[in-house]
């Protein structure tokens, strides 16, 4: 956090020329799509147990499952005979068996086995499942997702690392996770994990008497350390009270939130508490989102973190979800929007955004660019 004694505004500080106020605002007129060659979050660990079940993310109906070590798998959840929802069905000398007739199906997607036609019948390739590179890491089970069709995270080497802040402890002790499901298109709930001046407004109930003025406000933008770095917007800012006079030093709530591009988000708030959520895109318009409070305090700090996982889930983020879920239009271009300087992470967000939709696109084979959506009525989990 920068101390200093300038005027009040004179102490936002953004580098790499970020665009600060609507004047400078460009036309963002992308198509609503999803930044690929990233992992992303689809489930909690915990919540897969031996059997099967279909989640949607990223447009795509997704049935997950453990193989006989236990290890992840993801394909599509469409049994490619009929149709049925693979995640009805159970796992099977770690094969998954379809609900309906019974086709089996290995964790490579290969069709191993139709019942009707016997163990001699010649399968063809046309019966394999599409099956994603997924990892398991930080209690959470993560989709490599790749529009292009190139399904290895591998293709260009090592396998990149998941996008994880390196402020966290490796354990989950002291930790509570929930999940939310907000009825907004991702960049919408993106934008919400970059604000710091809603606070004294959208959360007066739990923040009565925090000051209105963010002065000072910090954003940059820089390189995630590693094989594979990432953007990471790094915004941090105190909200005080606007006495007129240049920000002492001392006073305020200073908190800081910075965003792993495109969707995990580290929050401070105090020097032993974290927040981390990681954000997915259910579909076009619905988002999923998973966050966890981490509290570094010997015996009571599951507790803690619990306690702080229930206000937010009650107090805070359905506060969040109601003033998103009504904001419209729920597909905005940024012209719809009128920037101020305190939304300037915000709006480097959506500059690293539309440089990776140019990129995705400038690079997509025209016949891949078509997600393989589907939207049958089958039940699926979204928490
Ligand atoms: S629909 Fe899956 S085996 Fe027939
Ligand atoms: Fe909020």
């Amino acid at each position: 956090m920068e101390k200093n004694s300038r005027k009040p505004g004179a102490t936002r500080r953004v580098v790499n020329n970020a665009a600060v106020e609507q004047d400078s605002v460009a036309s963002d007129a992308v198509e609503d799509d999803f930044v690929d060659n990233e992992w992303y979050a689809i489930l909690e660990s915990r919540r897969l147990g031996k059997r099967p079940m279909t989640v949607e993310r990223l447009g795509r109906r997704l049935v997950l499952w453990r193989d006989v070590h236990g290890q992840v798998v993801v394909q599509d959840a469409r049994c490619p005979h009929r149709g049925a929802d693979l995640g009805l069905g159970r796992v099977v000398d770690g094969n998954l068996e379809c609900p309906y007739h019974g086709f089996r199906f290995a964790a490579s997607g290969s069709c191993t086995l139709v019942p009707c036609e016997g163990r001699n019948y010649s399968i063809t390739k046309g019966l394999n499942v599409a099956s994603y590179p997924v990892a398991e890491e930080y209690g959470l089970i993560w989709l490599w997702w790749s529009a292009r069709g190139s399904h290895s995270p591998a293709d260009s080497g090592e396998r990149p690392s998941i996008p994880w802040p390196d402020e966290l402890p490796a354990s989950l002790r002291g930790t509570s996770t929930r999940i939310m499901v907000w009825n907004v298109p991702f960049r919408r709930a993106a934008e919400s994990m970059l604000d710091l001046h809603h606070a004294p407004f959208a959360h007066r109930r739990v923040l009565p008497g925090v000051g209105t003025l963010l002065d000072p406000y910090d954003v940059e933008v820089v390189k995630t350390q590693g094989a594979h770095p990432r953007d990471l917007i790094r915004t941090s800012g105190v909200l005080r009270h606007d006495d007129g006079e240049p920000y002492c030093g001392k006073g305020g709530l200073r908190f800081g939130l910075s965003v792993i591009f495109p969707g995990v988000v580290l929050g401070e708030f105090a020097d032993r508490i974290q927040f981390v959520a990681a954000i997915t895109p259910i579909d076009r318009d619905n988002t999923w989102i998973v966050y966890r409070y981490y509290a570094a305090l010997p015996v009571i700090g599951k507790l803690v973190a619990w306690l702080a996982v229930w206000a937010e889930d009650r107090l805070v983020q359905l506060d969040d979800q109601r003033l998103q879920e009504s904001s419209t239009p729920m597909h905005f271009d940024m012209r719809d929007h009128r920037y101020v300087p305190a939304d300037a992470g915000i709006l480097q967000w959506h500059k690293l955004y539309r440089a990776r939709m140019k990129a995705q696109q400038a690079g997509r084979h025209p016949q891949l660019s078509v997600l393989a959506a589907s939207s049958s009525g089958a039940a699926v989990h979204h928490g």
